[in-house]
């Protein structure tokens, strides 16, 4: 059956290739980000029936007016994050804080609230954290407790909303626009170093993780949960 799935963080990453995916299975997509090229080229990759709008998930008052602009629709999916977030606690400054907090835990939550009026009343809500959450890499404190919270969330919410279901996506380490806070080179090397680690020997893809999201937004009786799409992040091999 044909649905209509809103993304939030639609216009790039995983957010582009869920679209991708679950327009390819028949769906009706609304993609949604705060930049208006990034919205346009999204736009032209999707298919004709794609609908888009730009929106900043960090404002109450424009996710309010995006949704009454949307509609009715079936299920939503959020995956947006400001880029960045790493590094060693001493070097960890306030304002980066601040900016990972809003950007990502609050715009998920925001999302959440103000969909609710016209989201499905048995539709679902996909929520993306991080396997940051799961393990204990150095480095990575910030970025660990704001998507563990968003994760945490996810299963609070999967309670409170039901007969709506609310899942998490836990992803590993995925080439897309995300890093590139990174220079050039040092992204290459530390592609390469994290795929030669990993059980499957390969970073993700985009699409490995939107195969996962499509799933929790078709399956009907999976709520509550978070799919972690790591590569095997979390194994130990030797
Ligand atoms: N890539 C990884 O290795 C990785 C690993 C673990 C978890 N994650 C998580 O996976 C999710 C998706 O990441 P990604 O790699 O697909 O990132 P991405 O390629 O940077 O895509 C992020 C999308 O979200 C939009 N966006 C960001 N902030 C927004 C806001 N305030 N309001 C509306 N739209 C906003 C961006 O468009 P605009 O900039 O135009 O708004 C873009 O469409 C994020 O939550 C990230 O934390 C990523």
């Amino acid at each position: 059956m044909s649905e209509r799935i809103v993304i939030i963080g639609g216009t790039a990453g995983m957010g582009l290739a869920t679209a991708a995916h679950l327009e390819k299975a028949g769906h009706r997509v609304v993609v949604a980000g705060r930049d208006e090229q990034r919205l346009a080229a999204a736009l032209e990759r999707l298919g004709g029936s794609a609908e888009g709008r730009v929106v900043d998930a960090g404002s109450a008052e424009q996710l309010a007016e995006f949704f009454a602009a949307v509609g009715e629709f079936d299920h939503l999916v959020v995956t947006v994050a400001p880029h960045g977030g790493a590094g060693p606690i001493a070097e960890l400054e306030r304002e980066q804080l601040r900016v990972l907090t809003d950007g990502k835990l609050a715009a998920h939550l925001l999302a959440v609230q103000a969909a609710l009026p016209t989201l499905r009343a048995d539709g679902s809500i996909t929520l993306v954290g991080a396997v940051t959450a799961h393990v204990g890499v150095a480095g990575t404190a910030a970025l660990a407790a704001v998507n563990g919270a968003v994760e945490a969330a996810s299963r609070a919410l999967a309670a409170e909303l039901a007969p709506r279901r609310v899942n998490a996506v836990s992803p590993g380490f995925v080439d897309t626009d995300w890093w590139d806070w990174l220079p050039g080179e040092a992204r290459d090397g530390l592609f390469a170093q994290t795929a030669a680690a990993l059980p499957l020997k390969r970073v993700g893809r985009a699409e490995d993780v939107a195969h996962a999201i499509a799933f929790l937004v078709e399956n009907a009786y999976t709520t509550g949960i978070s799919l972690i799409v790591d590569g095997g992040a979390r194994l130990q091999t030797g």
